[in-house]
């Protein structure tokens, strides 16, 4: 790292601009200054430097903090700027704070530190999230849905069942996050250039210091390695992704009048009057395409990067600068969305048996009564041409058993395997749409919540 030293020889030209991070860097800028607090104080512990001159440098950083934070002397970057705001303000022996390091282990310690207080952020509204589908799930246990596959009506369901399919994803990205933090959590400070230093620096020290649960051994390593970044962008890209089938879901319910989306999540239209759209929804649906581009832009920065650090790590850590604020927000957005909207409890009842979404219900009773399951699917499937209502399965029994439906099976049970509240109540199997089932995994998922 010369960029410092040499800052006469490398001041300018026209590249100049093109090589400046300063404005990406104001992100860090806090993170820097503690950075620099703890390697200077951590400098005059281990008597690399004076107290005394430790003293006015953190003096000067306080007062850079105060006075210009957002105002810095121009430099290629924060690390720079800082540096030399340090030296305007108490001369020459300002430059001691750079001892014992580099930028390089300084840019890494600054985006771990501040990515650990962005990432926090993020899993705190994935655990909002959840709160909100575990909320929805508790008053709906009972209220039954059409469920679909291929988005074709498939079999009842309810809309607890439903919102625990997407707590139970949420869960899993909540995990992801926190194991992401465990490895941004490590301190690089010290590392110097790649290659170590020659003075007898104390890497745990400034590791507490900065409230780091411990360092990135090697040197080379922890200067150069940017897999924290990638796997944290990787795991808000999952989460993007489970917000999006999320949006999409409520955006055709909302379409086929199951839900009303608040006012507050809503749209209208600048031309017809009578519009309420979801547009917020489709905002989050959208965010997941930004954050798996910006794994796309990340991965492809980093691929092939040679040891030790190299430039192109500065336009890195902007990929997942953009994906934390953009999921972070999307998620917060997802949790208010749900936790408020409407659920439209007659039209989903109505709508429950639509496309006879009870016949694998009624395949099910034929086959519990005897008939091998792929025969009683036969006759369920030739009702299903004729209609969704006893009748047709009479008729159908009769033309492919050969015998009356109720020589083998009670007709109020097919009555009742024909309703939808019905059918949701018998599919009681674990992780089942029954209320019982239902209740029993929403009561799991609390405790996992309240623990995360
Ligand atoms: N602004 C740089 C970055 O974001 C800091 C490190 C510069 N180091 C160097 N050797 N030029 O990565």
């Amino acid at each position: 790292d010369e960029g410092v030293v040499r800052r006469d020889r490398f001041s300018g030209g026209p590249a100049r601009s093109f090589l400046s991070s300063l404005e990406a860097d104001e992100r860090i800028f806090a993170a820097d200054l503690e950075v620099d607090r703890a390697h200077v104080v951590m400098l005059a512990e281990q008597g690399i430097i004076d107290d005394d001159v430790a003293g006015d440098i953190l003096t000067a950083l306080d007062a850079i903090e105060v006075d210009s934070h957002g105002s810095l002397p121009d430099g290629e970057d924060v690390h720079e700027a800082i540096e030399t705001a340090v030296i305007e303000r108490i001369g020459a022996d300002g430059g001691k704070m750079h001892t014992a390091r580099s930028r390089n282990d300084e840019v890494a310690a600054c985006i771990r530190y501040r990515l650990r207080e962005d990432v926090l952020a993020a899993i705190e509204t994935t655990v909002a999230l959840r709160e909100s589908l575990l909320d929805v799930a508790a008053d709906h246990a009972e209220t039954v849905m059409p469920g679909y596959t291929h988005l074709q009506p498939a079999q009842p369901t309810t809309v607890a069942h439903w919102a625990l399919s997407y707590e139970g994803a949420v869960r899993r990205d909540t995990a992801r996050l926190l194991e992401a933090y465990d490895r941004i959590d490590e301190s690089p400070l010290g590392a110097a250039a790649f290659a170590g230093t020659t003075f007898d620096i104390d890497r745990e020290r400034t590791a507490e210091l900065l409230g780091f649960d411990g360092i990135v051994e090697n040197s080379m390593d922890a200067a150069s390695s940017r897999d924290f970044l990638l796997e944290t962008t990787q795991a808000l890209s999952t989460h993007a992704t489970t917000l999006s089938g999320l949006a999409e879901d409520v955006v055709i319910f909302a379409n086929r009048g199951f839900v009303s989306l608040a006012d507050d999540y809503s749209s209208t239209s600048s031309i017809m009057p009578q519009k309420k759209n979801p547009d917020t929804l489709e905002l989050v649906r959208a965010v997941a395409g930004d954050a798996a581009g910006n794994v796309q832009g990340l991965t492809t920065t980093l691929k092939g990067l040679p040891r030790a650090y190299n430039r192109d790590l500065q336009r890195a850590t902007t990929h997942a600068w953009k994906t934390v604020d953009a999921v972070t927000e999307a998620s917060e957005v997802a949790a208010g969305a749900v936790a408020t909207v409407d659920w439209n409890e007659e039209s989903l009842a109505a709508e429950a048996d639509a496309g006879f979404s009870t016949a694998t219900g009624v395949a099910d009773l034929l086959a519990a009564n005897g008939l091998p399951f792929r025969t009683a699917h036969e006759v369920v499937a030739l009702a299903a041409e004729r209609g969704s209502d006893i009748d047709a399965v009479e008729a159908a029994a009769q033309d492919v058993l050969e015998e009356p439906l109720k020589s083998f099976v009670d007709p109020a049970d097919v009555e009742a395997a024909l309703d939808p509240t019905e059918s949701v109540g018998s599919r009681d199997s674990r992780g089942g749409p029954a209320p019982g089932a239902v209740t029993a995994n929403l009561e799991t998922a609390r405790q996992v919540r309240e623990n995360d």
